[in-house]
């Protein structure tokens, strides 16, 4: 038999054209003009800008730019209906979510249509992809609000829900973002894309036939300053944003110190990767279906693929053919493959970037064939011959183009999948098991697809690692955006540092006898590389040591050495919980020594239960770390998605000051608990126990570079942390409000997540506030892998 690659390729089609007019009674029955969606009302239309048909240019309908006036209606409204909306129950919220899912089903085909007439993808993928899973997603979250008050009974709701959608899957998105949200209680102000916003227009009056309460649903249209102004709107809770990594770092900057919480999901340039024993026919099916879907203007298109040299020149000629045997046109012919790009902005970005890769030497390959006359279309293109560093290999282009590369051997295609800023998605094609399980925990990804790509549910969590962004979307984990856990409720204001150390010149040229405490790095004693170190008075003004003034480079080596010890991160969770066990055993051994130093440095009588709480609380975190497992989800695919709680990497920790041993060790525990390398910044005020705490660590078997502490000023160390693309995340939880907001606006450039006490402390002695899952999750990142079954 032929491989089907070469069947395809003698196979045309008649055209199949879908009929719009159902679409357009719509649009003719709203005279093709809209208002905003505030409160269960429509606004009349003022401020209006126009929504095109990418495919051929004409005008579908005018849209409302909403103002500042129209933001603060829109998130009043969402504030007085929230307190209802989640006293309703989980019960009443999942009958009504239900009944969206039900609606959305009925009307799938104005959706379908009414999707691709706005954006320009072919209609066989808002039929068959786009709706169906936007009403999965409603279903399933029904079913999470009724299960919400047994299996989060621990947990409220955030409250007012800000939410922000590009516009390649514009209704799918809003699913992703709506759904979760309701079902847990929160209401929400939605913005579309300013370039596809009818599906959600037609979705609100959804809203109003299912009768959803005034309120809960809000949608703004507009553009990105409508954006930026529900960004920075007071009245908001938390935010969701799903768009480019450029408007997600102005998002993490402009939120940074307001309290509010924030998922991002950003961009990608995500690898696709063929081994030489992989099944290529299907491979060049997968990659179709990886970068030729909605003309690649995916996040998590597999827009590089790296194929193994020894198959390299096969592939390539199967995908030729199979390029050349895509049906470029109307996006309403149920026969087309690639439609329309949204917009001719997005055409003129993607072809400067292929133009780039010519002026850069790769090669450029388009299949032969006439482009329809009218409308924003751009062909299938393949580009080899780029370097890993070539701009067409580093940027996402988010189009209907490929960058293709060979690698040798599979520690090489590990790293070159690894070689980008970004981390949301993955493929791996290969008949060997055990190579995709092996190479799956090693992509830098949110998600890894075996032999499959573009796979989606909302069971299954779906989200970045690194610049593409943070928080999860779907699954149970996805659930948690849109939770806060009661115990934080309880807790009490900051205690900031309020002591400053005073800062002196190298003891050593001073006394001749260095008892300078120095860092701790790389599992050694360091000498700080300033030469300056820090005075540390007890509670009745003694003196009573000096600790070193950490700086640059301090941390810079600090990061160094984290980052070598990667065997931390790969050793088994029952190896990590023994270091942990031995660490509290060591510790134990020592309770009167650190009794007495707590004791002179904080003036607490009862400084013996802070260290028993140290001794517990490293039992606790030992004990999880063999337990905090993953999940296998079982999606309507034909297969299974194994969800694993993955260490973040490298994450630097500013520790408060009030409890200087039990804080530090809350925090340092359960993020090495999972696997990752630390980085800890002890109480500014109070370091000496944790600069004692080195000869506990040496006697413990801790791998040298999995904890590694420096001291000194937490504001300038905080600072290095974040700035360092080395480092993956920053915790900030010594009371310094400004502290906070300066770390989680640094992180902005390299979007590490971040986690900050802002001006809220602990009870570090109550197990609610400071131990368990809510810790856990701070300390990890949930990749799915898909497996499906079959050949
Ligand atoms: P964008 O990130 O500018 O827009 C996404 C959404 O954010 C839209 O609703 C927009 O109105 C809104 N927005 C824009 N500026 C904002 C601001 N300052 N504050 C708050 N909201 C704001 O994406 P755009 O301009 O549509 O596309 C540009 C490039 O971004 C694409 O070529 C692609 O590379 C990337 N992109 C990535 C997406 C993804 O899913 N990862 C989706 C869309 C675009």
């Amino acid at each position: 038999m032929k491989p089907i690659t070469e069947i395809l390729a003698t196979m045309e089609y008649g055209p199949s054209p879908e009929s719009a007019t159902d679409a357009h009674a719509w649009l003719d029955r709203h005279q093709r003009r809209f208002g905003l969606f505030i409160d269960n009302c429509w606004s009349a239309p003022a401020a209006l800008f126009v929504s095109h048909n990418p495919a051929d240019g004409s005008t579908l309908a005018e849209l409302t730019q909403a103002s500042a006036g129209d933001i603060d209606r829109a998130v009043d409204a969402a504030r007085r209906a929230q307190p209802e909306w989640a006293a309703l129950g989980g019960h009443r919220r999942a009958r009504l979510l239900y009944a969206l899912a039900r609606l959305i089903q009925k009307h799938s085909r104005l959706f379908a249509v009414l999707e691709t007439l706005d954006n320009g993808k072919p209609i066989r993928e808002t039929r068959d992809i786009d709706i169906p899973l936007a009403a999965r997603h409603f279903y399933h979250h029904a079913g999470w609000a009724q299960l919400l008050s047994q299996e989060f009974a621990d947990y409220r709701p955030v409250g007012v829900v800000g939410q922000i959608v590009p516009w390649n899957f514009p209704l799918l998105m809003l699913a992703w973002k709506i759904a979760p949200a309701l079902a847990c209680g929160n209401t929400v102000v939605f913005k579309p894309a300013e370039f596809t916003s009818l599906s959600a227009l037609l979705f609100a009056e959804l809203c109003q036939q299912a009768e959803l309460p005034a309120g809960v649903v809000n949608i703004l249209t507009g553009d990105g300053q409508v954006g930026e102004g529900i960004v920075k709107h007071h009245g908001i809770d938390k935010l969701a944003f799903t768009g480019s990594t450029e408007v997600g770092r102005l998002i993490r900057r402009a939120t940074a110190g307001s309290g509010k919480k924030l998922s991002l999901e950003l961009g990608g340039k995500s690898p696709f990767i063929v081994f030489e024993d992989a099944d290529l026919d299907a491979a060049a099916e997968g990659l179709v279906d990886s970068i030729w879907f909605n003309q690649g203007q995916v996040c998590c298109a597999g827009s590089r693929l790296l194929v193994q040299e020894s198959v390299e020149q096969r592939f390539l000629a199967k995908l030729r053919a199979r390029m050349a045997s895509l049906t470029i046109g109307s996006p309403l012919d149920k026969s087309t493959d690639i439609g329309a790009l949204v917009d001719p902005v997005q055409q003129r970005r993607i072809e400067g970037l292929v133009e780039t890769a010519r002026n850069e030497g790769c090669e450029v390959w388009q299949p032969p064939g006439a482009l329809p006359e009218r409308g924003c279309f751009y062909p299938a293109t393949l580009i080899t011959g780029a370097s890993s560093s070539a701009t067409v290999t580093q940027t996402e282009i988010f189009g209907p183009v490929l960058v293709a590369m060979s690698f040798r051997t599979p520690v090489e295609a590990v790293q070159l999948a690894n070689n980008t800023v970004y981390g949301l998605a993955s493929c791996v094609w290969t008949e060997s098991i055990s190579l995709a399980l092996d190479i799956a925990p090693q992509i830098k990804a949110g998600v890894v697809w075996v032999n499959t790509a573009n796979q989606f549910d909302a069971s299954c969590g779906f989200g970045g690692y690194r610049e593409s962004g943070f928080g999860r979307e779907g699954g149970r984990e996805g659930l948690l955006e849109y939770l806060v856990a009661r115990a934080e409720d309880a807790r009490p204001a900051a205690v900031p540092g309020t002591v400053s150390n005073v800062v002196t010149s190298d003891t050593t040229a001073s006394t001749g006898i260095d008892r300078t405490a120095k860092h701790y790095i790389g599992g050694k004693q360091a000498r700080p590389d300033g030469g300056y170190s820090r005075r540390v008075l007890g509670a009745d003004g003694t003196l009573l040591g000096e600790v070193a003034q950490g700086n640059r480079k301090d941390i810079r080596n600090a990061v160094e050495a984290a980052r070598k010890q990667s065997g931390w991160a790969s050793a088994s969770g029952h190896s990590r919980a023994q270091v942990l066990y031995y660490v509290a055993e060591n510790l134990a051994a020592r309770h009167a020594e650190f009794t007495a130093r707590i004791r002179a440095m904080t003036g607490d009588a009862a400084a013996s239960r802070e260290v028993d709480a140290s001794i517990e609380r490293l039992f606790h975190y030992a004990a999880w770390a063999d337990k905090y497992d993953g999940a296998v989800h079982q999606p309507p695919a034909y297969g299974i998605t194994v969800a694993l709680n993955e260490p973040i990497g490298v994450i630097g920790i500013i520790c408060p000051n009030e409890v200087p041993l039990l804080g530090l060790i809350s925090l340092v525990a359960p993020a090495l608990a999972l696997g990752n390398r630390v980085i800890a910044v002890p109480s500014q005020v109070h370091p000496l126990s944790a600069t004692d705490f080195y000869q506990v660590l040496d006697t413990s078997d801790l791998p040298g570079g999995a904890l590694n502490i420096v001291t000194g000023d937490a504001d300038e160390l905080a600072r290095v942390l974040a700035g360092h693309a080395d480092v993956d995340a920053v915790w900030r939880h010594d009371g310094s409000v400004a502290g906070c907001a300066e770390v989680e606006r640094l992180s902005a450039d390299t979007v590490k997540r971040t986690w900050v006490s802002g001006g809220r402390g602990r009870d570090w002695f109550d197990d609610a506030q400071t131990s368990g899952r809510i810790f856990l999750a701070h300390a990890s990142q949930v990749k799915n892998i898909w497996i499906p079954y079959g050949v």
